[in-house]
């Protein structure tokens, strides 16, 4: 793939994304197309249509945009007209189907896809992962912590956050998921320390 298609492909998703503030912004994007191009040199696969895909995964994303499958006609059409080949859009295409987490545990088909679905759960994770998820939860209006509320963002990291290390496609991406996953508990173990001491100390004047 020319190169000059990756940087108009980054300038339409700085179009799209630039204001976005629930943690999917053009850095989220910018974050998923660089590891995702790490992850395919290690891996041996296709570094500039898993790049490609980096960028463009959410593009569609139902909670991103009101009308996904005209954001997917709008997509195609943008490809063609800055002369992506039919057989590198058809590449790209596959590779972001089922990148998605809520769909389902859904393995993408081809490595392309795989490469990237891992970078899109890397950066769920870690210190980044975190400061996304308070992103999400407030920009929701979740509360941070509340005990016996399943709602909360710190929930959140129990019901899916602290799976991911587990369900990573590559052993590229396994090795760097495992540290991000140490942050997340040692986060987790001081927030409920600090949580608790407070919790005391108002309880008992
Ligand atoms: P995907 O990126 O596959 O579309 P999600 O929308 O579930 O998947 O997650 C994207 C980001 O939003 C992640 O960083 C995730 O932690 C955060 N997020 C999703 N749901 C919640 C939630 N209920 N509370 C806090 N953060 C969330
Ligand atoms: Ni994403």
């Amino acid at each position: 793939m020319n190169p000059v298609h990756l940087r108009q492909i980054e300038a339409y998703v700085y179009r799209k994304f630039c204001e976005e503030g629930t943690g999917h912004d053009y850095s989220h994007m910018k974050r998923v197309a660089s590891m995702a191009c790490m992850l395919a040199d290690r891996e041996k696969a296709d570094k500039q249509i898993s790049e490609a895909a980096g960028w463009l995964h959410d593009i569609t994303d139902d909670k991103l945009v009101d009308d996904p499958a005209a954001a997917k006609l709008e997509l195609v059409q943008f490809m063609k007209d800055i002369g992506i080949k039919e057989e590198e859009r058809s590449a790209i295409d596959n590779a972001i189907a089922d990148v998605s987490y809520r769909y389902g545990h859904n393995q993408p088909k081809t490595l392309e896809g795989q490469i990237v679905q891992d970078a899109d759960r890397l950066d769920a994770i870690g210190a980044i992962g975190i400061a996304r998820a308070f992103a999400f939860g407030g920009a929701h209006g979740r509360l941070i912590y509340e005990e016996g509320n399943d709602q909360t963002t710190i929930q959140h990291f129990y019901d899916k956050l602290l799976l991911l290390k587990d369900l990573m496609n590559t052993d590229s991406a396994a090795m760097i998921a495992e540290e991000r996953h140490e942050i997340m508990k040692g986060f987790l173990r001081q927030f409920h320390l600090e949580w608790e001491v407070m919790g005391e100390s108002s309880a008992n004047p």
